[in-house]
Parts: C-alpha cells; structure tokens; sequence
C-alpha cells in the first residue's frame, strides 16, 4: 500500500455503505472490507477498464453480495444512499461536477489532485462541514479534505481566502509537508514570473505569489 493510500484509508469512517467513487483498482475499498468497517461497498468508476482491476481485486466480495460494481459517472449508477463517500485521485473540478447532482453525503473524504479550493468553496458554500483538510507528501503533494454534511451554520465556519487556497489545517499547524509545499511552489512561481507573458498572466501570477509569500511569511515569524 502506498502512502497516498495508507493515509486516504486512515481517515475513513465506519461506515454502513460505502462508496469508492473513480475506484480504479479499488485497494481503499479492499481495506474497509476486510477490516469490517462498512457492511456493503459500491465500487464505481466512469471506464469500464478501471472497475474491472477493483472487480477483480475484490471478486470474493462481489461474490458475496457484500460489494456491488457500477460502471457510471460518478455517483449516478448507485442506486441507495451511501453514509461515506470516497473520492479520490482525480481533479477537484471532476469531484465537484460529481457531487453537486447529488445531496452531499453524510461522510465523505476527499482527495482531489489540483484545485483543491474549489472542492472546498462547493463544500462550504453546500453548507458542509469540513473537519480535516490537509497537505501530505507521498513523492507529490496531496490535500485530503474530510467532512460531514450540515453543521455549518456559523458564520465563524466560514473559510477565508487563505484557507480556501491552502485548507484550515495547515495554516492552523502547518506541518513539514505543507511548508516544504509553500516552499517549492513559491520557488515554481518566481520561476514562472521570469518568463515572458501577458500583463494579465503576470498580475495572476503575482497576485498568487502574494499568498504564498503570506502564509510564508508566517512559517518563518513561527522559527
Ligand atoms: C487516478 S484514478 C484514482 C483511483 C483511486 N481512487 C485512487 O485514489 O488511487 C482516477 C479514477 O477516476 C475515474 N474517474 C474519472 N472521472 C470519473 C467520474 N466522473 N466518475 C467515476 N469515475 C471517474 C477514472 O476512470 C480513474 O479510474
């Protein structure tokens, strides 16, 4: 297991139904299951290819009845309510495009591979509430957002743009991870700036610099 997953599975919750949603191999799935943390799982992925690694993986299961395959979009070919939702290993954009045509699920983890703060706007702004968001390093960088639906209410729940850009966690404690992430793409973007580009692409990228020489800016007032 590597530890992109060890850590994905460490933070999912018992669960009654389960679903693995762009399963792909279907490993996190195989981990509920055979630890006894959820009493049935779906397996979904878009590519009738992918899904048949994680029948495969976990054809005792599916033999069972205790894990079902769908080869969908997203949460559309599951056909009961699942009281955790996993999604993992694709773009934010894609994770938002699947939950917004469905009531937010009770549980959920989340693990998008860029644009990570438009999974967390759609989540706050659905009135989620997200209890772990933060940045690890497995060779890349990763953010895992867990949360729940409802309970946030509160005004003071509410993200700020730092938060929104970089996840709550990691500003309240930021660790070895996400400092030596803050690092490299502060480096990545002065890279950036050296080249020639439009004014516009100049001032987004700037203004962008800006945050992370912010939250930076914070690391080293902390030393
Ligand atoms: C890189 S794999 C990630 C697999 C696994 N979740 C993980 O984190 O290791 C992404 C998977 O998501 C699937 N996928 C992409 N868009 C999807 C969608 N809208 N609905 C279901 N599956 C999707 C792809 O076919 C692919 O198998």
């Amino acid at each position: 297991m590597t530890k992109r997953i060890s850590v994905i599975c460490s933070h999912l919750p018992k669960a009654r139904v389960f679903a693995d949603v762009g399963c792909d191999h279907g490993y996190c799935t195989q981990f509920m299951l055979q630890n006894g943390l959820c009493e049935r799982a779906y397996i979904s992925d878009i590519s009738a290819g992918s899904l048949k690694k994680a029948e495969t993986l976990l054809a005792e299961f599916l033999e069972s009845g205790q894990c079902t395959a769908v080869c969908a979009d997203g949460l559309s070919g599951i056909t009961e309510p699942c009281d955790c939702v996993l999604i993992a290993g694709m773009g934010g954009e894609e994770i938002v495009h699947i939950l917004e045509s469905v009531p937010l699920p009770q549980n959920f983890v989340l693990q998008p591979m860029k644009n990570s703060e438009k999974v967390r706007g759609f989540l706050i702004a659905r009135g989620a509430r997200i209890t772990k968001d933060f940045t690890f390093q497995d060779g890349k960088f990763y953010d895992l957002i867990v949360g729940s639906s409802g309970g946030n209410e509160h005004a003071d729940e509410r993200y700020t743009d730092f938060e929104l850009l970089f996840g709550r966690d990691n500003l309240l404690a930021p660790t070895e991870d996400f400092k030596r992430k803050i690092r490299r793409e502060r480096a990545n973007l002065r890279k950036r700036l050296t080249a020639k580009m439009s004014v516009k692409s100049r001032e987004e990228l700037l203004a962008k610099l800006k945050f992370y020489d912010e939250v930076n800016d914070v690391f080293e007032d902390d030393l």
